[in-house]
């Protein structure tokens, strides 16, 4: 039980803590050509929307951590771990782009953790289930924003778009091994919850 909490606790400070997780894939924006001069704003509004999706990548670790926290069986624990350690990437790739970006991650992201934390461990004790049907809605959500971004980004910013297409992939994936290890709709309270974190996620990341 110890050894779980270190191995949580650690888990938070390499999510919180800046340049303290490493990248098991090579960051796709290596594959983009270097940056073409970019004016202020537009690098401004380009470093506002990768700390967006950098704080959607710490809310996935603080989800998938809470739901592996309460997880009914081993077998479900063991997969919501591994999704996180797959999260692992994306988080890193967008904190790579932010210092390109000359910018930072949120400084409110251990608030993010900690409320999605709790959003994931309520989730988890609803059954094994409906913590996958979870992840699934989660992932549909979390791509519907990536695409948004892919609009919204400055055209000249290869690097971003390049980390943001590979995301999209990923979590598609995510969302469909969820549904096929048996996950199902989950209750529209929880569903409103997350609703209600995005929508102060995404307005307030943007900026602080
Ligand atoms: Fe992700
Ligand atoms: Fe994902």
């Amino acid at each position: 039980m110890i050894e779980y909490g270190i191995a949580q606790f650690d888990r938070f400070l390499k999510t919180v803590i800046p340049n303290s997780a490493s990248a098991a894939k090579a960051n796709p924006a290596q594959q983009a050509p270097h940056d073409i001069e970019m004016d202020e704003g537009s690098r401004q509004h380009a470093a506002g929307l990768m700390r967006i999706n950098h704080t959607g990548e710490v809310c996935a670790q603080a989800l998938y951590n809470g739901q592996a926290l309460t997880a009914k069986s081993a077998e479900a624990r063991a997969y919501l771990e591994h999704a996180a350690d797959e999260e692992t990437d994306h988080l890193v790739w967008c904190e790579e782009r932010l210092a390109e970006l000359a910018s930072r991650p949120s400084l409110l992201n251990p608030a993010f953790y900690g409320a999605s934390f709790a959003i994931g461990a309520m989730t988890g004790l609803l059954g094994d289930r409906i913590s996958l049907g979870f992840v699934s809605a989660t992932e549909d959500q979390v791509c519907k924003h990536l695409e948004e971004h892919m609009v919204t980004l400055p055209e000249e910013d290869q690097r971003s778009r390049a980390i943001l297409q590979q995301m999209i992939e990923d979590e598609e994936r995510h969302g469909s091994e969820a549904l096929a290890r048996g996950g199902k709709a989950f209750p529209s309270p929880v569903k409103q919850l997350m609703t209600v974190m995005s929508k102060v996620m995404t307005t307030t990341t943007y900026r602080i």
